[in-house]
């Protein structure tokens, strides 16, 4: 099953990077002002469903732009995101990926990230370990908050519900070295899984931007949590993700914002 997964992000990443700066259609999510969509996302989306369906008919999958509709009752769902990066990529900012991610009765058993401009491809199997480029990865072993590289992003929805970001944002400023925003939450993941970051946190996020990231920072050592310490559910709406050294003062950071 992880080499479909791993066909699939490919197939689609390169379909993507092909497409870099050739989007003609770009429409708005539910009337959401910023939560962007373009006729690229859906094909992309649709090269995967297909792959994923040649192999797998009977499994289920859960789709960013086209939902859960292909299927149900199966002992495995399909989690994709067939374009993480959607604002980057409308703009020609090649930071984005394609991620895809399984569970089984639950459980998130693999997953597989592909960035197509820098031809990295993390790589992840429950108790297998995480991998890029076939290389196996170990999360940072930044101690301390103050000598950490940490990265976040923001919902689409921010000016209808703000839900403390800004005052994350500006407490993390405070106490880390440096915060960077990216614009791809499967990356970010993936980067905190490579040591690149030493950590990273969100609101708002969906199971698709995920599923696949999650497993890797886990299988490279790290920890992954909700914002009160508590097991990350992918289908809850926060997520912190470490070195897991660094785990406890993020959190305390997070309790601050009122
Ligand atoms: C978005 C990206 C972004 C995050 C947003 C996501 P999309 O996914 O992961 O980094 O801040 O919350 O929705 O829309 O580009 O697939
Ligand atoms: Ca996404
Ligand atoms: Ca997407």
């Amino acid at each position: 099953m992880l080499y479909i997964a791993i066909e699939a992000v490919k197939e689609a990443g390169k379909f993507l990077k092909k497409n870099l700066g050739k989007v003609r259609q770009i429409d708005l999510k539910s009337g959401q002002e910023r939560n962007l969509v373009t006729e690229i996302d859906k094909k992309s989306e649709e090269l995967i469903v297909s792959i994923i369906k040649k192999h797998y008919p009977n499994h289920d999958i859960l789709a960013e732009e086209s939902g859960s509709k292909h299927g149900s009752k199966s002992d495995y769902r399909w989690i994709i995101d067939p374009l993480d990066g959607t604002t980057n990529f409308t703009h020609g900012l090649p930071i984005f990926c394609v991620s895809i991610g399984l569970e089984k009765r639950g459980e998130l058993i693999l997953g597989a990230i592909y960035d197509p401009n820098l031809d990295e491809l993390f790589t992840t199997e429950k108790g297998r370990g995480a991998f890029l480029n076939g290389r196996r990865l170990r999360v940072s072993t930044t101690k301390a908050l103050k000598d950490s590289l940490l990265v976040t992003g923001f919902p689409y929805n921010i000016t209808e519900n703000p839900d403390h970001c800004v005052e994350h944002f500006v407490n993390f400023l405070m106490s880390a070295q440096a915060i960077r925003r990216m614009g791809s939450a499967a990356l970010d993941l993936a980067y905190v899984a490579a040591g690149r970051y030493d950590g990273f946190w969100e609101v708002n996020l969906n199971p698709w931007d995920m599923a696949a990231g999650v497993l890797l920072v886990k299988e490279a050592g790290g920890e992954v949590t909700n914002f009160s310490g508590k097991e990350l559910d992918i289908y809850g709406k926060q997520i912190v993700a470490s070195n897991r050294l660094i785990h406890e003062e993020m959190l305390d950071v997070l309790k601050k914002a009122k």
